[in-house]
């Protein structure tokens, strides 16, 4: 017996459960979809933040809301080494007010106008669009209660889906109030469910959040539920002027939006004006981004009284209502040129006229190994170039390459000391 026979067979490892990797060629949408996302944010004046992946577990229990079910059922939570009970980041909003406050942003100049990208975690049922791990692009813009800040942060998001040529979503409006209306509406809600022969669960949830019944998918609840008051309907003057403003705003910015009286959102720290979109390509999990105004939750962490308003888009579910409408955000394209040496030689040659047009800004990759005419026009077919560079011997000799356009199939030699200046040429 051998010794590769005597070895146990080791079983491959797997990603954890819900939990995607993003490999090529598919991972060039993700990129392509998260980049866009910054640009068109940068663009607006928004600053990054890179913030920690974990924090201490109070922190999203007090600002996200402990009835919420990101708290009490889907947080990855446990004990680090020292003792502390930390938790992976479920969402951005929170640990992005713990750094304003922390680092006294809020004592500068007003909004304070933040982005963050990268990945988020809840302990979700896995399927199709919810995920484990999961990716958002969010912004935050803090200390000012001013309605046009509503309306620039909304039609950002927007732009954020125009950018990619998506455009079969629909942007879900409403207002949820502030402190003076909402507690009234909320027992007015809550007076309305507990005449209503509710089972236990949905009772519970009746008083500890009645919003969230709203949202209850069953249709018999939803019959129930027909008559039941709406927060638009209670909102206290100032609310109603705020939110008119934002919706006027966005009329006049040609950005088109639903109202919807029952959107509820499951997080605790919305106030006023509450968004999200929706794409129908996707199946259960259709809301690829949201967000709202939170004007209590810095005090609530810790900090000053001072408002916010932000939104979170959902990368993953971007990517699914881009396939789902048949729109790529990519070229498809890895690199411009592509070098295909024959033989040894020709291989050390190539790879310098390759780092030289690298050094000029010329996305270039060539084939390594030997692989043979036909394997490395694969592999310059499948890096998606424009051009390939074929060396052989006979090139060699001359001191020329061969230039050619994987378009029209044409080729004709190039002097090798004319290789950058020629493809620069021909790529312009
Ligand atoms: P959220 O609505 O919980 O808001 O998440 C934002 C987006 O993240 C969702 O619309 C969805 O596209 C995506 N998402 C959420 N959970 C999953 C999942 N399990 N799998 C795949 N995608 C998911 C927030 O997180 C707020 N922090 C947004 C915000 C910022 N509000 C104010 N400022």
């Amino acid at each position: 017996m051998t010794d590769a026979q005597n070895t146990p067979k080791i079983q491959p490892f797997h990603a954890p459960k819900g939990v995607p990797d993003y490999v090529p060629p598919a991972s060039a949408d993700f990129h392509a979809v998260r980049s866009t996302f910054e640009k068109v944010i940068h663009d607006s004046g928004y600053g990054h933040i890179e913030l920690p992946v974990f924090e201490e577990t109070a922190l999203f229990a007090r600002g996200v809301g402990e009835s919420t079910d990101v708290v009490s059922k889907e947080m990855y939570t446990f004990e680090d080494r020292g003792g502390r009970s930390v938790t992976l980041r479920p969402e951005g909003t929170a640990g992005v007010m713990r750094a304003v406050i922390e680092h006294n942003l809020d004592r500068g100049q007003l909004p304070v106008k933040l982005t963050y990208s990268g990945p988020f975690f809840r302990y979700e049922r896995p399927q199709a669009g919810r995920y484990r791990q999961l990716q958002q692009v969010g912004v935050e813009a803090i200390g000012v209660d001013d309605p046009a800040l509503d309306a620039e942060v909304v039609a950002l998001a927007d732009r954020c889906y125009r950018a990619l040529g998506l455009s079969g979503y629909r942007l879900e409006l409403t207002s949820l109030g502030d402190e003076t209306c909402r507690p009234q509406y909320r027992q007015k809600l809550q007076d309305f469910l507990f005449a209503l022969p509710l089972d236990e669960e949905t009772r519970k949830r009746a008083e500890l959040n009645p919003l969230r019944v709203l949202d209850d998918k069953r249709p018999e609840v939803q019959e129930m539920l027909a008559d039941a008051p709406l927060m638009p309907d209670h909102l206290s003057a100032e609310a109603r002027e705020h939110f008119e403003t934002v919706t006027g705003l966005l009329d006049d910015m040609g950005v088109e939006y639903t109202l919807n009286p029952r959107l509820v959102r499951g997080l605790d720290y919305y106030t006023k004006t509450c968004f999200e979109f929706v794409h129908d390509g996707l199946g259960a999990q259709s809301g690829i981004g949201g967000g709202g105004r939170y004007d209590g939750l810095m005090a609530q962490l810790g900090g000053q009284d001072l408002s916010g308003i932000g939104f979170g888009l959902g990368v993953d579910r971007t990517i699914l209502a881009l396939q789902a409408e048949g729109v790529s955000p990519t070229t498809g394209r890895r690199v411009d040129v592509y070098g295909v040496p024959m033989g040894v030689e020709a291989k050390k040659t190539l790879a310098v006229i390759v780092d030289h047009l690298r050094r000029a800004g010329v996305s270039t990759d060539m084939s390594y190994g030997d692989r043979g005419l036909k394997g490395a026009m694969k592999g310059a077919d499948r890096a998606g170039a424009l051009f390939a560079l074929v060396l052989g011997e006979q090139e060699l000799a001359d001191g020329t390459v061969v230039l050619r356009d994987l378009t029209t199939r044409e080729q004709h030699e190039v002097a090798l000391q004319d290789v950058v200046d020629t493809v620069r040429r021909a790529l312009a």
